[in-house]
C-alpha cells in the first residue's frame, strides 16, 4: 500500500477564481480536477484549455478525473495539458487496455475509474496495466453527496486483489470523504483520498487538508 495522500477537488471551489483557490491548499499531495462532459454525466465543469491553464498556475501537480464518454479519444489532451495523472472511466472507454498505455507512454499516470455498481472483479488482470484505480464512493456527477457505505466491501476486495497480484497501484477513493468517512476508506484499503466539499466549505483548506491526512494515517496505523 502507497503512503497516504490527499487530493482535494475543485469541484465546489469557486470557479471564478479558481487559481487563488488552488493555492489555498499548499500542502495537498495532488489537486483533483473534475472533467464533466454532460453525457457521461449530468454535468458540464471545463476541458483542457482550462486545465492547462490551472497546470500553469499550480506548484501542486494536477490528477484529472475525466467524466467524459469520448475518453478514448480526449484523455491524451490532459496529459498533454500537464496532468501529472489521468483517469478514465472503465463504462466509458472502449479500449482500457490500449489507453492506458498511451497515457504512460506520454508519460502521466494512467489511472481506471469505476462507478459504485460496477465491479472490480473483471478488470484484475488490468491493474498492472494501471497507477491508479478510483473507486466513485458517490454516483459521480456532483459534490457534496452522501459517502455510500456500499462501497466499502469493493475497496476491500480491490485491495485485496492488488496484494494477490503484488503490483504498486495506489487505491483513490472520490466521494463524500471527510472527516467522518475517511478512516473507514483508509481501513478498508485506500491510501489516496478525494476531498471536495470538506476541504473547500472548511474556513482553512490547508488545514483540513491536514486534519484528513492525519485521520487516515491514525486509521492505517
Ligand atoms: C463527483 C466528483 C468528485 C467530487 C467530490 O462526481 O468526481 O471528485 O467533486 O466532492 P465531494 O468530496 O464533495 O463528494
Ligand atoms: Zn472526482
Amino acid at each position: 500500500m502507497g503512503h497516504i495522500q490527499i487530493t482535494p477537488s475543485i469541484l465546489n471551489a469557486d470557479f471564478a477564481r479558481l487559481g487563488e483557490e488552488v493555492a489555498r491548499i499548499g500542502s495537498a499531495d495532488w489537486v483533483h480536477v473534475d472533467v464533466m462532459d454532460n453525457h457521461f454525466v449530468p454535468n458540464l465543469t471545463f476541458g483542457p484549455t482550462m486545465v492547462e491553464a490551472l497546470a500553469r498556475s499550480s506548484d501542486v501537480p494536477l490528477d484529472a478525473h475525466l467524466m467524459i464518454e469520448a475518453a478514448d479519444r480526449e484523455a491524451l489532451a490532459y496529459v498533454e495539458a500537464g496532468c501529472g495523472s489521468v483517469t478514465f472511466h472503465v463504462e466509458a472507454a472502449r479500449a482500457p487496455v490500449r489507453l492506458a498505455r498511451e497515457i504512460r507512454a506520454h508519460g502521466a499516470r494512467a489511472s481506471m475509474a469505476l462507478r459504485p455498481a460496477t465491479p472490480i472483479e473483471p478488470y484484475e488482470d488490468l491493474l498492472a496495466e494501471l497507477d491508479m484505480v478510483l473507486l466513485m464512493t458517490v454516483e459521480p456527477g456532483f459534490g457534496g453527496q452522501r459517502f455510500l457505505d456500499l462501497c466499502l466491501p469493493k475497496i476491500r476486495r480491490t485491495r485485496a486483489l492488488m496484494d494477490k497480484h503484488g503490483v504498486e497501484t495506489w487505491l483513490q477513493v472520490d466521494g463524500g470523504v471527510s472527516l467522518e468517512t475517511i478512516e473507514r476508506c483508509a481501513e478498508a484499503g485506500a491510501d489516496v483520498f478525494v476531498a471536495g466539499s470538506a476541504v473547500y466549505s472548511a474556513d482553512d483548506p490547508d488545514r483540513m487538508v491536514g486534519e484528513l491526512r492525519a485521520r487516515a494515517e491514525s486509521a492505517r496505523a
